[in-house]
């Protein structure tokens, strides 16, 4: 019983089956197509009776599918079935020019659908899902549907990448153009002719094959910029008339297939450009009713063109305008072409009624434009308006540079760029001329590489948002470098500040003899409560944030918005302040993956020009610079006056408070093999720093404070601030030389003249530090320990009194009394009062990598040359070192500067033979 019911349910099952695919397989196709039949009005001839396949204007394939149907031009009214799209295997719809109306069917996911030709119906509405998952889809026209309900362009056409034409003039389409013709590498045809479309251009037109373009008549107009036109090389027939398009016409000179070019009646402006009358194929161009300016173009005979008389072309036939007319177009043109210039700018006399400019006897005298919204840069062409006076040009957004040009206008007197956003150096005016640059955030600095090259708008007024990615492609990947002037800049200055500092530094210790150090102390201890300072780690990282999408990668030229760091320093709350240095406060913040930073944050009264140099110095090297000893920036923040770097929080703080501070922290001492680790992880931090292959950089600065440890007590070298005196006034020159004072170089405190080796004069003291446990300027110590280097220099040329000066919490057994000995002679040579008898920083590498791989062999694996340094071989620098050694001492090395100066006379200010040297190790 059981088992019949069973049979006739699987019989019953097998039945549905099977009609399911009969009905699948011929049926439905033959259902539609005969309610289809049924909608029109009237019946299609032949359309009565038999297999649909035997249709007049129906084509299947073998097995029965319907996949073609074509009924143009067969006077019929009536609608669509609104499943049409179950004609799942046709690929090719021809409706046009019937009266056909009502709403259009989905013709959505019908994948075989190469050809749709709806156009000159009276269709009403369009679906939502119309046109989506049409993969195949080549044609499609829609053009004179004059009733349907408003619709826009859909982004599901992207499933379509195949598209080569899409017509759809009078189709009631609205809205803007989408930005997705990266999706249609083989689009030609894009006729949107007569709609109610706004907005500009896509950017995405860069990349498309598109030759016809027709966007002609729009009810409100398109806007904003041509520009992209430019890089549309595939161009040959181009209809923008009557729309709101303005600015210029960019440089077609790459459409060489351009024959037809349809611009009258926008709001364009500017010079034509010759790259358009020189186009090889151009036989129809319309320009009027625009408010071009300068010369009136000159096209090649054959070409039929139209320019109007509403322009504001400066003659009326061609040739060239009047010298000051050109420079000022020129001035408009770095502006692009603002709309109130050009259509007050007109004729051939700029003397005559145009705005913001008035002359003196024929001769323009003053440019006067203030608060006009102008985008753009300040032109070069400026400087040939001789006779200039006066230059106003504040509050609008120019960017880029003041030109240097504009220093040779000899009767300027004023100039006012203030509240705009210009960047660049201020070019040095006379005296004469009252120079306004205040409000302009960048001006003084350099800007780290930057997407939009100077000259270009990076938005389009009026138009999309999108950026132009395409079209200024080449000049996108140019990176910039740091102009030579900056490191110019930075490099005087240090030399000025250092002799400067070096000077007073020897002034006060002649002065006072009792109190030598004192100064230098008290600021040393303000430098060590901001020892927390710079602070990161090597390997790229990503810190994204909830709510904002800037990312940490390995460029460290990386802006993060000031509302990140607000959070994540909790406002830059004092709980979370990690030390005070001479640049600022830094904060520890946390952002919400957890990850730790330091953020260091400029003080407001060091933001003037040389402290920004200073932050950008700081960006630039740290850009260029990476290394796993070396701190690497997350990335930077600029907003208003602000000015701060963020690094990644290193939880060990720095060696000085490892060394000097241990006890009152209540951490344990450095054993000596953390010791040497960490010497030999600055050493070859240094070792980098000095001998990039294209740039070698001097650190100035090292000293324990600036060496960061991170958990496993491998260090890093911080603070590449290079300049640290920026401002001017006593107090930061005191403090900068108090930073440094205990670790300078004798012939760098005499001179100021800067090499590498005051990077290894001050390593040797670092070296010296980590034996003894003491700073390298300590007047707590006895009068003939207070100066480190000179004391135990002193001390290690016998070798048994070496155990007298060792840090008492070292206790050292045999082996590793030995290993430090050898350290102490690599602080000695360091040390070495002649520059030129200093070894390479390679060199300190060699030294102590054997003694770190005695206890580490494994750590090794990574690390790269253990080549020879070629340099001086230790013992002969050894020799050359204890030959001097009786003559070193305390007076010579700070009160006899001159004999210091003339037994090293020259220094070079970069030490290119040991480069050179340990460069070809590499
Ligand atoms: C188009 O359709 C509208 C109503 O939907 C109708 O009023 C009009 O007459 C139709 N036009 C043509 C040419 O069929
Ligand atoms: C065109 O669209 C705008 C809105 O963008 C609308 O205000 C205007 O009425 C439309 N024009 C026509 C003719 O439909
Ligand atoms: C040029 O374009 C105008 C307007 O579109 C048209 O009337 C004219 O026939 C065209 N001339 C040629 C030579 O294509
Ligand atoms: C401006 O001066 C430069 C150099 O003196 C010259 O090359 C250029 O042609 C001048 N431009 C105009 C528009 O006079
Ligand atoms: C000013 O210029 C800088 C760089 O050129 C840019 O990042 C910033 O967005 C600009 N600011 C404004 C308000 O335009
Ligand atoms: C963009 O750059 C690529 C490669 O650098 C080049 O082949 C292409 O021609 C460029 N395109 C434009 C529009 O400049």
């Amino acid at each position: 019983m059981r088992k019949q019911k069973q049979d006739l349910l699987k019989n019953v099952c097998f039945f549905i089956f099977l009609t399911t695919l009969i009905h699948r397989v011929f049926a439905d196709d033959a259902a539609i197509m005969a309610e289809l039949a049924k909608g029109l009005s009237p019946a299609p001839p032949g359309w009565n009776n038999g297999p649909p396949c035997k249709w007049p204007g129906v084509q299947c394939d073998p097995s029965g599918r319907v996949t073609s149907i074509n009924l143009i031009s067969k006077s019929l009214t009536g609608q669509l079935p609104p499943d049409l799209n179950k004609l799942s295997s046709i690929q090719s719809l021809n409706l046009q020019r019937n009266q056909l109306s009502g709403p259009l069917p989905s013709l959505s996911n019908i994948a075989t659908l190469r050809e749709v030709y709806l156009d000159n119906n009276n269709f009403t509405s369009v679906p939502p899902d119309f046109l989506s998952g049409l993969t195949s889809l080549q044609t499609f026209s829609i053009s004179e549907n004059p009733n349907l309900l408003p619709w826009t362009i859909p982004n599901s056409l992207t499933d379509s990448s195949g598209l080569v034409t899409f017509s759809a003039t009078k189709a009631k389409i609205v809205g803007q153009i989408p930005d997705i013709f990266g999706s249609f590498p083989s689009l030609q045809n894009l006729r949107l002719s007569y709609n109610n479309i706004t907005g500009g251009l896509p950017w995405s037109f860069a990349n498309s094959g598109i030759q016809n373009l027709w966007l002609n008549n729009q009810d409100v107009g398109f806007s904003g910029r041509i520009e992209v036109l430019g890089a549309m090389s595939q161009l040959s027939q181009v209809w923008l008339h009557v729309n709101k398009f303005s600015g210029p016409i960019p440089d077609l000179s790459e459409c060489k297939a351009l024959f037809d070019l349809q611009l009258r009646d926008n709001q364009l402006t500017g010079v034509i450009p010759p790259s358009l009358t020189s186009l090889p194929k151009l036989s129809n161009v319309s320009l009027a009713n625009n408010d071009f300016q300068g010369p009136v173009p000159s096209f090649p005979r054959g070409v039929q063109f139209n320019l109007g008389d509403t322009n504001s072309f400066c003659n009326t036939s061609p040739g060239p305008c009047d010298p000051q007319v050109t420079i000022l177009l020129q001035v408009a043109g770095a502006l692009n072409y603002p709309s109130n210039l050009a259509s007050s700018w007109k004729g051939n006399n700029a003397c005559q009624n145009w705005q913001f400019i008035s002359c003196d006897t024929g001769s323009v005298s003053v440019i006067n434009f203030p608060k006009q919204n102008f985008v753009g840069t300040i032109s070069t062409a400026i400087a040939n308006l001789t006779t200039l006076r006066s230059l106003i040009m504040n509050d609008n957004s120019l960017t880029g540079p003041i030109p240097d040009s504009l220093t040779s206008l000899t009767k300027l007197k004023t100039l006012d760029v203030s509240n705009n956003n210009l960047s660049g150096k201020i070019p040095a005016f006379a005296p004469s001329v009252t120079v306004k640059t205040s409000g302009n955030p960048f001006i003084g600095i350099v800007l780290p590489p930057s997407p939009s090259p100077p000259g270009t708008t990076p938005t389009t007024p009026g138009g999309t948002n999108s950026t132009p990615s395409s079209t200024t492609n080449a000049s996108n990947k140019r990176k910039r470098s740091v102009p030579p002037w900056v490191i110019a800049v930075i490099v005087v200055a240090a030399v000025i500040g250092l002799v400067f500092a070096g000077f007073i530094g020897y002034r006060r210790h002649v002065k006072k003899p009792g109190d030598k150090y004192k100064w230098a102390k008290g600021s040393e201890k303000k430098s060590q409560k901001g020892e927390a300072d710079e602070i990161s780690r090597d390997s790229p990282s990503q810190m994204d944030t909830e709510g904002s999408d800037f990312h940490v990668s390995d460029s460290s030229g990386v802006a993060i918005p000031i509302d990140v760091l607000r959070e994540v320093t909790n406002n830059f709350s004092e709980d979370q302040i990690l030390g005070e240095g001479g640049f600022g406060i830094v904060y520890k913040g946390q952002l919400h993956d957890g990850t730790e930073i330091a953020v260091k944050r400029m003080e407001s009264s060091l933001i003037n020009k040389k402290g920004l140099n200073e932050f950008q110095a700081e960006i630039e090297v740290l850009s260029n610079v990476r290394h796993r000893n070396l701190v690497a920036l997350h990335g930077f923040c600029i907003n208003g006056n602000e000015r701060m770097l963020v690094y990644e929080y290193m939880p060990q703080g720095t060696l000085g408070q490892h060394l000097f501070n241990w006890q009152e922290r209540g951490i344990p001492p450095l054993t000596w093999k953390q010791r040497v680790s960490i010497a030999l992880d600055v050493a070859r931090g240094v070792e980098y720093l000095h001998g990039l292959a294209q740039q070698s950089f001097i650190h100035r600065d090292l000293k324990p404070s600036n060496i960061l440890l991170g958990d496993d007590m491998r260090a890093k070298v911080s603070d590449f601030g290079l300049v640290k005196s920026a401002p001017d006034g006593k107090y930061s020159i005191e403090t900068r030389l108090a930073g440094t004072f205990g670790y300078l170089a004798p012939e760098y405190a005499a001179t100021g003249r800067v090499t590498t080796k005051v990077d290894v004069f001050a390593f040797g003291v670092i070296l010296m530090e980590i034996i003894t446990g003491q700073k390298a300027l300590d007047d707590a110590q006895p009068e003939e320990r207070a100066h480190l280097v000179t004391w135990f220099r002193k001390v290690i040329v016998n070798k048994d009194e070496i155990k007298t000066c060792l840090d008492p919490s070292l206790k050292p057994d045999e082996e590793t009394f030995q290993s430090i000995c050898k350290v102490a002679e690599l602080a000695a040579h360091c040390t070495a009062r002649d520059p030129h008898q200093r070894p390479v920083m390679g060199h300190a590498v060699n030294v102590l990598s054997p003694i770190v791989e005695q206890w580490m062999p494994s750590s090794n694996d990574e690390e790269e040359n253990f080549g020879i340094d070629l340099d001086m071989s230790l013992p002969q620098a050894l020799q050359r070192w204890k030959a001097s050694e009786g003559k070193f001492t305390n007076s010579d090395l700070f009160t006899d500067s001159s004999t210091a100066f003339t037994r090293t006379p020259q220094v070079p200010s970069r030490d290119t033979s040991s480069f050179s040297q340990t460069d070809g190790q590499r």
